[in-house]
């Protein structure tokens, strides 16, 4: 380097120092929060990480609220304007979903839908979704919903005057729906052991690790993750590989009329043992399904689908059971509008207003899913903020839902209030109700887990009178929740049947 460059260098290394020196000290603040301790940041609030446990924080520290958990920023979203700042301005900016060493591992590496980053392949991926495996015209999801909440209508028939665990039944309810919907009825005697399995991921999902918080300490290991996780991938590998397998050598013809597709055969049409992304619009041509692919599509579905909507229907009836007003309401609509002398059907909805609103005011009180997660892409700002790039941004359904300026008395069950002109729909444009999301990554299942919700619902009420056991009063009932991947009730709802129906229910 000559004498007249060595200067310039080391002008020009000042000027790049001074140039970030000022952006940092210029930059925005971070959202308000609790203060944290060096390196563990407030990692020792961890366990207030919960719908609940976030909307008391929020209570102090408003609708943004910043938590630095070891080497990352956590943003807890809680009132509606902020949550569309986040959903809808700034969408393309967070639609990615943070995925911790477990996620990513048990997702193939995020080959899923729900944990890919937003790009061509989510894309394609979610085309497919809509398109062919969560549409309306796939026929054979549907029917499964109706066969299986047949099955349980005469389970609990059986039980009549006998106290039956509605929580179990509604759980097995949604297991069985889409099991079949995912692997048709051929390989249902392998049922229980895949249950076991969706029982360790979830585990392993929800099981704290160092790792994702401080990467440095990923040798501590209490939860024994690193024996567990490659032990989990690998029964589900066994235990899909061969459903595959068995559908490859069906060789079932996709389009075939005749032919009972279900959701692996119709992932099969695009199976490849490369995966493949291009961007046209010819879906066939588009998009390559490898074996992993297919695994952490299904695991999605099964995720998606099954806590969520038995969580939904079981919260139905407990606040129904908890509030005999609205029970009372609800079944004297079905007697009105259906009678007694038939099973309610599919087309008798438009006309149960009640019933909806039924459901609506359970998926406001309990949103299946209470927290939902996004990433940002990029450093940007929220109401006055800095966010920096690739911060976890935790969106509290359950404190939307419940905020007092939008809602009257917030926690208190009362359908009705969906009666009214201009009362907010789940179609994600109104944001003081959210159970579907909204945005790019909002929920491609929502028709389904309706469809299954509402005819579940509809056909427990309808089919039978429930009474709380051991002459339980209805404001003795439990009414907490557990946080997990949903917010199921803490204790499982029992109640005792008796038919209604003038009609032999089967
Ligand atoms: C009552 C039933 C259901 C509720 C309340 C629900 C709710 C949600 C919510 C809140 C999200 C996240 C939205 C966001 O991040 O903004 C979501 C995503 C998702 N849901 Fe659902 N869901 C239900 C049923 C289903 C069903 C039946 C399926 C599939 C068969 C399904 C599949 C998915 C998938 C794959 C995603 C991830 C989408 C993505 O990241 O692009 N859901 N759901």
């Amino acid at each position: 380097m000559n004498s007249i460059q060595f200067p310039i260098a080391i002008y020009a290394l000042i000027a790049l120092i001074t140039f970030l020196f000022i952006s940092w000290i210029r930059r925005k603040p971070l959202p308000p929060g609790p203060m944290g301790w060096p390196i563990i940041g407030n990692m020792l609030m961890m366990d207030q990480l919960t719908h609940r446990g976030l909307a008391g924080l929020a209570k102090k520290y408003g609708g943004i609220l910043h938590l630095k958990m070891g080497f990352g920023h956590t943003i807890a979203i809680s009132s509606p304007e902020m949550a569309k700042e986040v959903l809808q301005v700034k969408d393309n900016i967070f639609a990615n979903r943070p995925a911790t060493i477990a996620i990513r591992y048990l997702t193939y590496d995020c080959a899923d839908m729900a944990f890919t980053d937003y790009g061509p392949f989510w894309r394609q991926m979610r085309k497919l979704c809509v398109m062919k495996l969560f549409s309306r015209r796939r026929a054979e999801s549907w029917d499964s919903v109706r066969d299986e909440v047949d099955t349980m209508v005469k389970a609990t028939a059986i039980n009549t005057g006998l106290p039956v665990n509605l929580g179990e039944l509604v759980f097995g309810l949604t297991h069985d729906i889409i099991y079949r919907a995912a692997f048709g009825s051929i390989s249902h005697e392998g049922k229980e052991e895949f249950i076991r399995i969706l029982q360790e991921y979830t585990k392993l999902f929800g099981a704290f690790n160092l790792a994702d918080f401080i990467p440095w300490l990923g040798f501590i290991d209490p939860a024994g993750l690193n024996t567990r996780l490659p032990a989990a991938r690998a029964a589900l590998d066994r235990f899909i590989d061969k459903i595959i397998d068995e559908h490859l050598t069906k060789g079932k013809k996709i389009g075939d009329e005749d032919a009972e597709n279900d959701m692996v055969d119709e992932m099969l049409a695009f199976y490849s043992e490369e995966g493949k992304i291009n961007e046209v619009d010819d879906l066939q041509n588009a998009i390559k399904l490898t074996r992993d692919n297919i695994k952490a599509i299904i695991m999605d579905v099964m995720f998606g689908g099954t806590e969520t909507v038995a969580s939904a229907i079981e919260w139905a009836m407990a606040e129904l059971m908890h509030t005999p007003e609205a029970l009372k309401r609800v079944q004297q609509e079905l007697t009105d509008v259906v009678g007694l002398e038939r099973r309610v059907e599919e087309s008798d909805f438009e006309r149960l207003t009640y019933f909806k609103c039924v459901i609506k005011e359970t998926l406001r009180m309990h949103p299946p899913i209470p927290v939902t997660l996004h990433k940002s892409s990029e450093a940007t700002t929220v109401d006055g903020y800095y966010i920096p790039k690739g911060s976890r941004v935790m969106v509290n359904q359950y404190a939307i839902n419940r905020d007092k300026d939008y809602w009257e008395d917030p926690d208190t069950f009362n359908p009705s209030r969906f009666l009214k002109d201009g009362s907010p729909d789940f179609k994600g444009n109104n944001f003081e109700f959210l159970p579907f999301g909204s945005g790019r990554r909002s929920c491609p299942g929502m028709q389904l887990g309706l469809y299954a919700t509402e005819m579940a619902v509809a056909h427990l009420l309808h089919s039978f009178t429930w009474e709380l056991p051991d002459g339980m009063k209805p404001s003795e009932l439990d009414m907490g929740d557990v946080f997990g991947l949903t917010a199921p009730k803490a204790v499982r709802l029992v109640a005792v049947p008796t038919p209604r129906l003038l009609c032999p229910l089967y």
